[in-house]
This record gives structure tokens, sequence and C-alpha cells, in this order.
């Protein structure tokens, strides 16, 4: 089977859908979890949104004229991001999610992006040996968390939604705690109603975009974070990460009710992030 890489465009976007919703799909049964793309509609929504970035470069492996494959590179931050990946069921182990992620990779030198990382499941040997091969390196082992609420309420913090005359402070808890802005993360996260600040003596002392699979949280201690999982309306499947090298976080998940459903790493490549450690990745 013959297989050429391109650039997506959005005549691709239902294929795209298909092969994710399949990917992840087989995944799912595989791995016994729950991956929101695994869901046809959901898969159609995020595909969408990935065409309406022009930040977002894009590849489809295709054979025979089908979409069998197709790859997300985020560069809308300082940091890079790949992903979601995923090649249909018939077809992977065949070398294309290799090339997506080298076309990928390429494109990210092209532009000079000096760090790239990506989330992926910690039982699955394919991904780890394809990413190492890639050049990526473990940053962390991280726990999905979930749950029905934690048991616990906040006394000394105001949690309230993100408005837009936050986002300065926020990118600048972003830099300071984390080494880069996730400022493209954050203005996206007011239209979509999901981004929330805490506030400690009329300070942003945190933030989220979202206490879920795809948001991330940055807070100036664990306290914050807490105060932002404690009054989330719900935490999704698999849930949202926790850096495992957090214990005093992870403790108190475990300590409040919270179950951890999978277990993912966060791999990099190029420069090392700035260690965090009062801080929620994504995917
Ligand atoms: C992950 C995914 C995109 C990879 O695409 P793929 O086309 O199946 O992968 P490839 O065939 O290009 O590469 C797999 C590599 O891992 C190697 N590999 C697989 N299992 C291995 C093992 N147990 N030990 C060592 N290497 C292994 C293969 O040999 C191959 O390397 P090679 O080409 O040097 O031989 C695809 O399997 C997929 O869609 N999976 C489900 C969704 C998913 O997990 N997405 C990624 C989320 S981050």
């Amino acid at each position: 089977m013959s297989i050429a890489i391109r650039v997506a465009n959005v005549d691709d976007s239902e294929g795209i859908a298909q092969v994710c919703a399949a990917a992840f799909s087989e995944l799912e049964e595989r791995q016994r979890i729950r991956v929101p793309i695994a869901d046809i509609d959901i898969a159609r929504r995020m595909v969408s949104s990935k065409f309406t970035e022009p930040d977002i470069y894009r590849v489809v492996a295709e054979s025979s004229g089908i979409v069998v494959g197709f790859a997300f590179l985020d560069l809308r931050e300082d940091i890079g991001q790949i992903g979601p990946i995923g090649v249909s069921p018939a077809t992977q182990s065949k070398g294309a999610g290799k090339e997506l992620v080298a076309a990928a990779l390429r494109h990210a030198d092209k532009q000079k992006v000096p760090t790239i990382t990506l989330g992926t499941g910690a039982g699955n040997h394919l991904n780890l040996a394809l990413y190492s091969q890639m050049g990526f390196a473990c940053l962390a082992l991280m726990a999905a968390f979930t749950g029905d609420k934690a048991n616990y309420r906040p006394t000394d913090r105001i949690i309230r939604s993100m408005a837009i005359d936050d986002v300065d402070q926020c990118v600048q808890l972003s830099i300071s705690e984390h080494g880069y802005s996730k400022g493209a993360e954050i203005r996206q996260s007011i239209s979509q109603g999901s981004g929330r600040v805490v506030e400690l003596a009329d300070q942003i002392t945190g933030y989220t975009t979202g206490i879920n699979f795809f948001g991330h949280s940055v807070g100036r201690a664990n306290d914050d974070l807490t105060a932002l999982i404690a009054t989330a309306e719900s935490y999704g499947k698999p849930g949202f990460l926790v850096p495992a090298s957090n214990n005093e976080l992870m403790r108190w998940c475990l300590g409040n009710g919270l179950r951890i459903s999978y277990q993912a790493i966060l791999m990099v490549r190029g420069e090392l992030p700035k260690a965090v450690n009062s801080y929620l990745p994504h995917i």
C-alpha cells in the first residue's frame, strides 16, 4: 500500500474526523479507557476548530485518494504541541504515523520552534517507541483524575469566570510560573466559556482554561489548583491531568474522592521547558 503525506485542506475535514473516531475507538477498546474524540461528533468539532486557526499545521496521510491518517501541530504558543494524531486501524503499524510526525517536525524546524511537546498514553508501547525514535524524551508521568466532585470547598480564595481584562495577568502568570506564554489558549478559553481565575487578596494567583483533558491550569501554589478543581462543574472523561511528580496534589486528589482513570506521559523534543510545580498540563 503506498501512502502519501500532504498538507491537509478543509475538504479533508470529514475524512480526518472519520479516521480520528475510528483510531481512538479502537484505542478505547484496546486500553479500556474513554477518549472524547472517539465520538464522531466530538471528532468533527475538534477537526473543525483546527481549521479555524491559521497557526495550526495540518497534515494527512492518503492512500488511493482516501485519508488514512492525520496530525496537527499547534504553533500558536512559544512551545509547539503535536496532537491529536491518528491512523485508521487497518493502516496502523505500516509507517504512516512516523511519516506524519516527521512532516510535522520538518515544518516546526523550518519555523525554528525550539520545543515541541506531546501527550500520549503511558501504557502504549507503539506510541512510546514511535515518539522516542522521533527524538521525544519523557518529561513527566501524568495521572488523569475523574470523579463526581472533590469533597472540598475553598474558603480563602475567590473563583470566577475569566474575563478579557484578565488575559494580561494570566499570560504573566503562565510566563512567570511556566516559562512561556499560553496566551492563545487563554483567550480561546474565554470565548469557549471554560476559562476561570482564582483570586487571593485581589490578585490573580491561578487560572484554568478548563479542568479537563484538553485544558491546562497554572497556579502560584497547589492551593490555587485545588480551588479550581474543587469548584469545577465536572471533570469529563478521562479527566484532568496531574503530573505524578506533584505528590502533594496527587495525595490531595486521592484524599478528596477522585480516582485515576488513565496514565499518560508528557514528552518533549528540543529545549526543556522550565520545571513547574503547580501546573495541570493538557493533551
Ligand atoms: C499512534 C499512531 C498514530 C502511530 O501510527 P502508526 O502508523 O501505527 O505507526 P508507525 O507504523 O508509523 O510507527 C510505529 C513504530 O513503532 C514501532 N513499534 C511498535 N510497537 C513497538 C514495540 N513494542 N517496541 C518497539 N517498537 C515498536 C514500530 O516498529 C514502528 O517503528 P519502525 O517503523 O521503526 O518499525 C497510530 O497507531 C494510532 O492512530 N493509534 C491510535 C490513536 C493514538 O494512540 N494516537 C496517538 C495519541 S498521542
